[in-house]
């Protein structure tokens, strides 16, 4: 599903990314951990190809960094789901509409769109909000809108940057559960985070990055 190898980041001269090797298999669930300025996003932005490495070479979901068109980047990024940390939900659309979204870009046919937005939200128990307006949820029912959005393609791969950064222990609890579902149905997701309470509850495979070096770690070493 991912495959990194000897990836290297710089900005401006500074390495952000030295030599890392990491690869995700279809199915995975893992955590990537690291300090603030660890360089967790730049990850996750090299992953959908938003960032180019500056050595080395990224496989996503069957395209390759040293091979990809930039025409062929939206046909990635369809195959893939994003969640952030600041949830970037249209404030004058619905939650129906901030799902449709992604959709109506794509142009997917209106009754087949219907279908799919309220499966979409169905999944992630929102169907009854669907004609709410974003402020008229909590942060929790926010996030879930956006995971939401990001089910919409069916992606094999979810990346989730901090999704649970600025929610409280019980939305933070809530948005696991949701994602540990959509994990056993298939979907593999990367989850950067720095919430370890959350990587203690729920268990996975950990990787961390720290000076640029990506390593799995054991759980009891994350602290
Ligand atoms: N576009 C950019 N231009 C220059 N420097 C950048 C850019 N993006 C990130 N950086 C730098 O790269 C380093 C890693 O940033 P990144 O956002 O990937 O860290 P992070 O691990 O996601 O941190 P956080 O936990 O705070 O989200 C930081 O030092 C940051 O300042
Ligand atoms: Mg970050």
């Amino acid at each position: 599903m991912i495959e990194i190898v000897n990836v290297s980041v710089a900005f401006d001269g500074q390495p952000v990314l030295e030599k890392v090797d990491f690869t995700l298999s279809r199915g995975e669930f893992v955590y990537l951990v690291g300090q603030t300025g660890a360089g967790k996003s730049s990850l996750m932005r090299l992953l959908y190809f938003d960032l180019a490495p500056t050595n080395g070479r990224i496989r996503v979901a069957g395209y390759d960094s040293l091979t990809i068109k930039p025409k062929e980047i939206p046909y990635l990024r369809r195959k893939l789901g994003v969640v952030f940390q600041d949830f970037k939900l249209l404030e004058d659309r619905s939650v129906y509409d901030n799902v449709a979204f992604t959709l109506h870009v794509t142009d997917a046919k209106r009754a087949e769109l219907k279908k799919r937005v309220l499966h979409s939200l169905a999944e992630v128990g929102l169907s009854h909000k669907r004609n709410q307006m974003p402020h008229e949820l909590s942060g929790g029912e926010q996030q879930r809108v956006v995971i939401a959005r990001a089910l919409i393609n069916e992606p094999s791969l979810l990346l989730a940057d901090e999704p649970t950064g600025n929610l409280d222990p019980t939305s933070s609890a809530e948005i696991m559960e949701l994602l540990l579902k959509i994990n056993m149905r298939g979907t593999a997701i990367l989850m950067a985070t720095h919430n370890y309470d959350l990587v203690k509850r729920y268990p996975a495979r950990v990787v961390q990055l720290k000076e640029g070096k990506l390593t799995d770690v054991e759980l009891k070493q994350v602290q």
